[in-house]
């Protein structure tokens, strides 16, 4: 790879590029907030990292909401509240993750609390997420043991709807 080169999978096949050109997407890192929760006051600090932000225009500003740890669900029932937030003090495009369902990433979307709703886990199992949804379709469940293995079981093979549905037949 040139040095120059944007990350891209070795294979040297590359994901279209979506980012407006010359702005960068922002999205602080899970880890640092872990950190941030046990030595500073999240609200404060977020809060003003989103609003300088501003003052830059990055392509879009990625928050995943405090109620996961990782890929864990760590807070149960607690809503979106990173995003409402941020979306506050932020004036360009909001993408939230963390724990949504679609119905959760309907309403938050259209309450404005966010732009777009990114899913993570439910993608891993549902090769066609964007269709089941659109179809209220039922969705796989994902299996947290293949979560970070080092092959392509439990990332490449989970069935698309028809073929569950065939299988099921
Ligand atoms: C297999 C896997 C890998 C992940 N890798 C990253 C990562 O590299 N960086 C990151 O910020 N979050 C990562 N996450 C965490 C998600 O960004 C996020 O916390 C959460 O899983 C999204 O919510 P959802 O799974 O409920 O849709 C990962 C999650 C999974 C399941």
């Amino acid at each position: 790879m040139a040095p120059t080169d944007p990350p891209g999978p070795a294979s040297g096949a590359r994901a279209p590029d979506v980012r407006p050109p010359g702005r960068i997407p922002v999205g602080p890192l899970a880890g640092f907030a872990a950190l941030c929760l046990l030595i500073c006051d999240p609200h404060a600090l977020f809060g003003h990292v989103a609003t300088r932000l501003n003052d830059h225009g990055p392509a879009y500003l990625h928050v995943i909401e405090p109620r996961m740890q990782g890929i864990d669900l760590a807070v149960v029932g607690q809503g979106a509240v990173a995003t409402q937030q941020l979306r506050k003090l932020f004036g360009g495009t909001v993408i939230a993750a963390g724990a949504f369902e679609p119905e959760t990433a309907e309403r938050t979307v259209a309450d404005g609390d966010a732009d777009l709703i990114a899913f993570a886990r439910y993608f891993i199992s549902n090769p066609d997420l964007p269709e089941r949804i659109r179809l209220n379709l039922p969705l796989s469940p994902y299996d947290r043991s293949t979560f970070y293995a080092f092959d392509a079981h439990g990332y490449t093979d989970y069935p698309f709807y028809d073929e569950e549905k065939a299988a099921r037949a």
